[in-house]
């Protein structure tokens, strides 16, 4: 017989170790704003005939500027009214009704249906796959999602060079040059989300050796990116390393940097492969050595100070997503210390971030978002920039740290 004073002192440790390891943060109290709900309802109701997407603001008012439905980032507003739908279940008293998010996220998706088989998203056919990946986490048997997943997918693997090792990115005049940003570790969600549903293998070998070689060509030893590798599709070998939307082509970009430790975290959710989580701690690391004190997020981590550089908050909030899924992936190992760890920086970074970037005049929900600081285009709203701030949001909540007032 073991004495029960032993229970209640090893109950006691536990209860203190439980204490200690709980992320002290407060989430930003913006995340649960009415507004939210709000401006995204306002923007649903109307949608454009024909139909066009949000993608970016103007920098003064915060009007939503659209964007015809064959764009890169076509599928973040129809995945936002899903993460809404999820959002008033998670949140039923200040989100609205449910069923009817769940409603526009179905009609706002179908006018990217006609794109499946015939558009020009290149590799980007991975993000225009998010609305139709989230209806087949409501509904597994929705046939025009399925569709859309698989076709998607195939898009994508046909753009797979073997002697590379990669899924083509960009398309270019000369066939034998071959471009792979760090973005495109994103659309590899795509081949997991087809696989599950074909059971092809070769979807899965496609996606391992895409993020083997990204890992290899595109991440530093420092654990920085960068964001273009150009190699030679005849022969595979390297031929370039450069930006186009970072600072030099030495730098850091930072959005790149945050696709990059969410992709790499994913990668090991579904390989389990220990050096994609090494890979996403150290550009994890290298995002917090980077993050200057008062924990906005630049654009580029190392564009100069002055002129005073502007931030990306979208690029904070793909960050914090990407934090909590590291964290989620450190909890997989056991490695609870870890997890507390990355959830706190998170929480860290969406609070600094949503402080500086919160717009209550503004259509979009953030402000201070970046989309091509070499092209003039920064200070402005983002749609990935308010997807992933919503879906923050969710999985606060789904995690016990935050609660919906
Ligand atoms: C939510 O909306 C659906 C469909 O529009 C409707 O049938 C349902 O009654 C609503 N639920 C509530 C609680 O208002
Ligand atoms: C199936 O999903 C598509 C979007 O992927 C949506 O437009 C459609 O309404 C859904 N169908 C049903 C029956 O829910
Ligand atoms: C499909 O693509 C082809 C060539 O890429 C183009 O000529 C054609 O107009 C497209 N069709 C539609 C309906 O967009
Ligand atoms: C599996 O996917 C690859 C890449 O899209 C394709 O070439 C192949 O035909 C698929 N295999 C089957 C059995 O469908
Ligand atoms: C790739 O290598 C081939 C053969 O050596 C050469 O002809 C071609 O110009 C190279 N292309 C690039 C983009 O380096
Ligand atoms: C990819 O990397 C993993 C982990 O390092 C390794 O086990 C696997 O053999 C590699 N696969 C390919 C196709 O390079
Ligand atoms: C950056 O790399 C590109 C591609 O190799 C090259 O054309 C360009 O000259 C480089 N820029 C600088 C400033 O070195
Ligand atoms: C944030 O955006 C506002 C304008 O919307 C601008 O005045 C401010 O300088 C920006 N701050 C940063 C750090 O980008
Ligand atoms: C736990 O995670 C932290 C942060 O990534 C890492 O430094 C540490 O090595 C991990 N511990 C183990 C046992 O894997
Ligand atoms: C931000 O964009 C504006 C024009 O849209 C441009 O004048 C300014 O130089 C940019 N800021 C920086 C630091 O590059």
């Amino acid at each position: 017989m073991v004495p029960s004073g032993i229970y209640i002192l090893a109950l006691l440790a536990l209860v203190i170790a439980a204490y200690a390891a709980t992320p002290q943060l407060a989430p930003a109290e913006q995340l649960f704003s009415p507004l939210v709900a709000e401006k995204i309802a306002k923007v649903a109701a109307a949608p454009p005939n024909p139909i066009q997407y949000p993608q970016y603001t103007d920098r003064v008012e915060g009007d939503w500027i659209w964007f015809k439905p064959d764009e890169w980032t076509t599928g973040f507003f129809p995945a936002t009214l899903y993460a809404m739908h999820k959002r008033a279940q998670l949140c039923p008293s200040i989100s609205g009704n449910a069923s009817q998010w769940l409603e526009l996220g179905r009609s706002w998706s179908t006018g990217e249906i006609s794109l499946e088989h015939n558009n020009t998203l290149g590799h980007d056919v991975g993000f225009v796959s998010y609305p139709f990946m989230l209806e087949l986490g409501v509904n597994s048997k929705n046939a025009t999602a399925q569709t859309a997943v698989i076709a998607f997918a195939a898009d994508l693997a046909a753009r797979f060079n073997p002697i590379v090792g990669c899924t083509r990115s960009w398309d270019t005049a000369d066939p034998t040059d071959f471009q792979v940003i760090i973005d495109n570790m994103m659309n590899l969600q795509v081949l997991f989300a087809s696989y599950e549903l074909t059971g092809n293998q070769t979807l899965v070998d496609i996606a391992i050796s895409h993020a083997n070689k990204t890992m290899q060509n595109h991440i530093r030893p420092d654990g920085g990116s960068f964001h273009v590798v150009e190699y030679n599709a005849t022969t595979g070998a390297v031929v370039a390393r450069f930006t186009s939307q970072g600072y030099s082509n030495s730098s850091t970009w930072s959005r790149g940097e945050a696709w990059g430790i969410y992709g790499f975290s994913n990668m090991f959710k579904h390989t389990r492969h220990l050096d994609y989580l090494e890979t996403a701690r150290r550009m994890a690391a290298y995002w917090i050595r980077n993050t200057p004190s008062d924990g906005i997020i630049p654009w580029d981590f190392n564009a100069p100070l002055v002129p005073p550089r502007p931030a990306d908050s979208s690029a904070a909030m793909i960050a914090v997503n990407g934090f909590l899924l590291l964290a989620e992936q450190e909890k997989s190992v056991f490695n609870e210390s870890g997890a507390i760890y990355y959830t706190n920086e998170a929480l860290r970074m969406l609070q600094a971030n949503t402080a500086l970037a919160w717009r209550p005049e503004w259509q979009s929900l953030l402000a201070n978002g970046t989309v091509n600081n070499p092209e003039h285009n920064n200070l402005t709203g983002i749609v990935y920039g308010d997807y992933f701030f919503v879906t923050a949001g969710n999985q606060l909540v789904e995690l016990g740290l935050a609660s919906c007032v």
